[in-house]
């Protein structure tokens, strides 16, 4: 029988998870939040995307791990590094960070057949006060969406609570881009979108493992995906961040399976 398809699925397509299936889910999210911890001292003026990208393939590699984004749809690396006006899916490659530039890290691994998927924000040099605030408001957005995470309320007041956050910010939450259900697959059903109207959507219940992954732009939420069909940047060039959670519902509220061991998830370090 394929592991892939046990269990009960609700009418909205989801999958419920066996308590036991949290465990799987932990040693995912320990592992790539551990190798985001890890490349922090690797960002700094001069360095390459692609090296910090190398960095972390060897990090899966020597946990035994499997990169869940080598391979998937045609990317070729275990990270995306999306520095500046880049939303999402930056490629890793030969540019140089410069003083002031943020970027966002997303790493996906496979650990016993287990997704754990999470990013996190990183500064190269000296950060501005505006890319401060970015990060700042992204990172609360993310938590205001957790905080929303328990069962019986819906997928609507997750983004609502995000949404609502970053508009009174006077700044722009992505919708082209939404986090996802996962577990023993990379991408699942529901799309989790970062905006949204209260009470709506499917109801949540203890055993969905998803991703809440806001996106923040400094200016206009528009976005659009360069000629290399993976990056995607703000239409108005303003900057962008995200992080992202992989986390559990549980009876009584959320489980975060990515949770930095050393935490250092925020604020930004180095
Ligand atoms: N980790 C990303 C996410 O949060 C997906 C990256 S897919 C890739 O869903 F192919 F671009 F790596
Ligand atoms: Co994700
Ligand atoms: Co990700």
């Amino acid at each position: 029988m394929d592991e892939r398809t046990k269990g009960r699925l609700t009418k909205d397509g989801i999958r419920i998870f066996d308590p036991e299936d949290f465990a799987g889910m932990r040693g995912a999210g320990a592992l790539a939040a551990r190798i985001l911890d890890d490349i922090a001292p690797l960002v700094e003026p001069g360095q390459t995307t692609g090296a910090i990208d190398a960095a972390i393939t060897k990090m899966v590699d020597d946990a035994g791990a499997t990169s869940a984004t080598i391979g998937y749809k045609g990317y070729q690396h275990a990270s995306c590094i999306s520095v500046n006006h880049v939303v999402c899916h930056g490629i890793p490659g030969d540019k140089r960070l410069k003083d002031g530039d943020i970027l966002n890290v997303d790493v996906t691994v496979i650990v016993d057949g287990w997704y754990g998927d999470t990013s996190r924000m990183y500064v190269a040099g000296k950060l501005s006060r505006k890319a401060e605030r970015l990060i700042q408001v992204t990172h609360d957005a993310l938590f205001k969406g957790i905080e929303a995470v328990k069962p019986g309320n819906t997928f609507g007041d997750i983004g609502y609570a995000i949404q609502s956050f970053v508009e009174a910010e006077r700044m722009g939450v992505v919708r082209d881009f939404c986090g996802h259900g996962l577990g023993r697959v990379f991408h699942a059903p529901p799309n989790v979108l970062h905006y949204g109207r209260p009470g709506t959507g499917a109801t949540l219940e203890p055993g969905m493992f998803f991703t809440i992954e806001p996106m923040v732009n400094l200016g206009r939420p528009e976005t659009k995906v360069l000629a290399d069909e993976w990056t995607a940047v703000t239409r108005d060039k303003s900057l962008s961040a995200q992080f992202e959670h992989s986390v559990g519902v549980t009876e009584d509220g959320v489980e975060l399976f990515t949770l930095s061991p050393g935490g250092k998830f925020h604020p930004t370090w180095g």
